[in-house]
């Protein structure tokens, strides 16, 4: 059993992290160009302007994938590079630019797997109003087209939307992200509502203008909830503290079913319409069928989770972590089994093959007097979170893992400070050098990850 022969080794990154380029060539301004400007916003007042300048090396950036083995490659279209104004007219570079990256990726037989939204909002779309104006639906729709209609010729698989809780709670609520904003929180659920609108339209866009059957889903994130044991009481404390709600209100779009349950299961949860019953716009049948589009598979983007129990009073309770408990270098913690029961109990909840759209951490890598970049913690990292993976491969129907990230990038607020990549980038030369890490999972795809 284990991973399917046709498993999908895949690597992750998106336009504005690994890009540059973000002036000329015919590329409008999104709300990350201004700002990162802004003083204060992004450590060490990093922006992404030249970022890995994968816009002029993405062919060298092919070959190490290849070198990696990679089956596939799941990267973002800036929809400011393809659509300057957000609406209207095209910018023909950008659509050239993207087009030329498919055509290097399929000679080099790399499937691409094409996110339209990883959080570059057209400025001129959020001067609109962005994400409260409802025709957003309608903008994001007919980008969606143009995207089919140029690229579904030879890319198969689409996400709409990468962590709508992120760039909704971060950029609009918490104001850690672009734009920066602290909204009323009745305004975030208002935009909940477009975004999740916006991913029905962009689903019906992409299926009628595709020139060939293609398969869409969705990269929502969240932290999973795993058993301290496998005893039924736990295991059940886990899967309803993973699809339960945040009581703080200001934390509210932390969750995954505020944002999956519409799409896959048709209806809002029921907890949440009388949790935040204060908040909601006005939801219509209407809108609940558009939301409820069908797609096709699960994505999921999966980093650590949250150990649970049954407590002794007979409530769920969260088992404390221990002093000194493993975490990556930008502080997250190392749960392994956040793969196994996250996409299991996901599974079972949607019923849709599971894509990890996203997994990975960041360590402080440098480059050894040797030359090369060791990277232990990372492939110890993987090797525990694929065992896990693997273990639910044998039970439910998992398609795919995309490891986070191809290469060291701009990592939002945090600039270039964190590295999450398989390959490290000199930001001064624009140098890659494949990780210890790289080689390994080079080994591993090779393999179907036999040894795991
Ligand atoms: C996710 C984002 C991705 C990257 C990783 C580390 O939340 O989707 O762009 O920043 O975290």
């Amino acid at each position: 059993m284990g991973f399917s022969k046709d498993f999908v080794w895949g690597a992750a990154t998106s336009a504005y992290q690994i890009e540059g380029m973000t002036q000329g060539e015919g590329k409008g301004e999104h709300i990350w160009d201004i700002y990162t400007k802004e003083p204060g916003h992004i450590l060490e007042g990093h922006t992404g302007d030249i970022a890995c300048d994968h816009y002029h090396r993405f062919r060298e950036d092919i070959k190490l994938m290849k070198e990696i083995g990679l089956k596939a490659y799941r990267f973002s279209v800036d929809w400011s590079r393809v659509l300057p104004e957000g609406v209207g007219a095209v910018n023909e570079k950008g659509i050239a630019f993207y087009s030329e990256l498919i055509d290097e990726l399929l000679k080099n037989e790399i499937e691409p797997y094409l996110t339209l939204y990883h959080w570059e909002l057209p400025y001129e779309l959020y001067k609109r109003g962005g994400w409260m104006n409802p025709e957003i639906v309608e903008w994001f729709g007919a980008y969606a087209k143009l995207i089919a209609e140029r690229f579904s010729d030879r890319v198969r698989h689409f996400f709409t939307l990468n962590e709508p809780q992120c760039f909704v709670g971060l950029g609009f609520l918490r104001g850690e992200h672009a734009p920066g904003i602290q909204a009323p929180i009745r305004d975030t659920f208002e935009m909940a509502h477009q975004v999740l609108k916006a991913h029905g339209r962009a689903v019906q866009m992409l299926r009628q203008y595709a020139k060939q059957p293609v398969w869409i889903g969705y990269a929502p994130t969240g932290s999973m909830c795993y058993p301290e044991t496998d005893t039924p009481e736990d295991i059940e404390v886990a899967r309803q503290m993973l699809f339960s709600l945040q009581t703080n209100k200001r934390n509210w779009t932390w969750n995954v079913s505020w944002w999956s349950d519409p799409v896959l299961l048709g209806h809002y949860p029921e907890e949440g319409l009388k949790l935040y019953e204060a908040y909601l716009p006005k939801i219509t049948e209407e809108d609940r069928k558009l939301i409820a589009e069908p797609i096709d598979f699960y994505g999921q983007n999966i980093y650590n989770g949250r150990c649970v129990r049954m407590g002794k009073e007979g409530k769920p309770e969260e088992v404390q972590r221990y002093a000194g408990f493993p975490k990556t270098a930008i502080d997250w913690p190392v749960t392994p089994k956040c793969l196994y029961w996250g996409s299991k109990f996901l599974y079972e909840r949607y019923k849709k093959p599971i894509y990890i759209t996203e997994n990975g951490l960041s360590c402080h890598d440098t480059v050894s007097l040797d030359g090369k970049v060791h990277d232990p913690n990372r492939i110890d990292f993987l090797a525990r979170y694929l065992h896990e993976l693997k273990r639910a491969a044998d039970e439910v129907d998992i398609r795919g893992y995309f490891q986070w990230s191809l290469m060291d990038n701009f990592e939002w607020a945090k600039g270039y400070t964190e590295r999450f990549g398989l390959i490290y980038v000199d930001y001064r030369t624009q140098q890659r050098i494949l990780k210890d890490s790289a080689f390994w999972y080079r080994d591993i795809i090779q393999t179907n990850g036999e040894g795991l």
